[in-house]
């Protein structure tokens, strides 16, 4: 009896314990730098050099209908070359956020105009107001020590935009950054764009860059991304999951017919790794293909309506909980470059 009441007393105390120890002792604290990233962008124009010199290899990736027209926020932008960047083409409105006070002051007397705004203030606090805005910026910033959430961050500028442009740190994987995107995202369309090489550093590697979006596609983009990439990369592995019944195989079959797609292999439903890794340029359509295939430039995860894919396994209901199976197995890993969810057809 005495057992149980101390079980007892230990469960009542958990919760409080937990809660102190997520308000006080425990809670993780970053080290906030203030006054620290100084010169940080060249602007030849201004006669200002910094670590970011060659920008023009950075600021050809953000593209034009993205930002032109357009309210973005750049948050961490320093001292503003990012921001003067998007006023130059033509965004209705951009604010810079950065917690480095003297970052932000040089960004004010820099880039002043009716158009941009400079808030001094920190991603982690709660009260920031963040609106909507239809293009993020959030480059080089997810890996500071400056930031003490940093994927809740992530989470809460994707929710407020259309378009996000992420840039990871010097000499990071993509793959480990693409895995967060789709964790914390929740984004249509990541692409990796590649490694932005642009600072005054003789052993600079270069910096992953992504542009995410929200903007929905369906199985017509995934043959016209292989005819885009086929011409410039050698080689070429997609993967195409997504739940039993969405429509793989009627997919793969239109591929093979596609004449967008000669000379790649498809492989519908065969977990063969001599062949997956012989294949020069390949698409697999499997559910599981995200867990065995070893590296994947781009995953596409064909989605379709549950009642579509229900209607379509009237008779078959050992088929309809498939699904469940799916959730069960993990259907992807983080070994993939680029992302894109596309609708599958719904008739029949
Ligand atoms: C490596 S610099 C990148 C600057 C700029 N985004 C670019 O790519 O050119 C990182 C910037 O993020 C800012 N930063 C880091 N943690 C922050 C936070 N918690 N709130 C606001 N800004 C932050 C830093 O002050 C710094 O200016």
């Amino acid at each position: 009896m005495s057992h149980f009441a101390a079980t007892c007393r230990r469960i009542s105390r958990a919760p409080r314990t937990l809660v102190s120890r997520v308000l006080s002792r425990q809670r993780s604290t970053a080290t906030k730098r203030d006054q620290w990233f100084v010169d940080y962008h060249s602007d030849h124009a201004r006669q200002v050099v910094g670590l970011r010199d060659k920008t023009d290899e950075r600021l050809k990736l953000f593209r034009v209908e993205d930002i032109a027209g357009k309210r973005v926020l750049d948050a961490g932008c320093n001292m503003g070359a990012i921001v003067n960047h998007c006023m130059k083409l033509g965004a209705r409105q951009v604010t810079g956020l950065d917690f480095d006070s003297a970052a932000v002051q040089r960004a004010r007397g820099l880039y002043s105009d009716p158009t941009s705004a400079f808030r001094c203030d920190d991603l982690d606090n709660p009260l920031a107001a963040l609106e909507p805005h239809d293009t993020v910026m959030f480059l080089s910033v997810y890996g500071t020590k400056e930031l003490e959430d940093r994927n809740s961050i992530l989470s809460r500028l994707a929710g407020l935009s259309q378009v996000m442009y992420f840039e990871g740190h010097h000499g990071d994987d993509p793959r480990d950054y693409a895995w967060v995107l789709l964790k914390y995202g929740g984004f249509q369309t990541i692409e990796f764009l590649g490694y932005t090489n642009d600072e005054l550093r003789e052993d600079s590697v270069g910096r992953p860059f992504f542009r995410c979006d929200r903007k929905p596609r369906d199985v017509g983009f995934l043959p016209g991304f292989i005819a885009d990439h086929s011409h410039i990369d050698a080689t070429l592995k997609v993967a195409v999951v997504g739940r039993s019944g969405a429509g793989k195989s009627h997919l793969a079959r239109q591929l093979a017919d596609d004449r967008r797609c000669e000379g790649v292999t498809i492989l519908d439903d065969v977990n063969d790794p001599d062949r997956i890794h012989a294949a020069q340029r390949l698409v697999l359509f499997d559910y599981r293909a995200g867990t065995y295939i070893d590296q994947i430039d781009a995953l596409f995860f064909l989605d379709v309506d549950e009642n579509v894919r229900l209607k379509r396994f009237a008779d078959d209901p050992v088929r309809q909980d498939d699904y469940n199976a799916l959730l069960r197995t993990p259907p992807v890993r983080s070994n993939f470059l680029s992302f894109f969810r596309i609708e599958a057809r719904q008739d029949g």
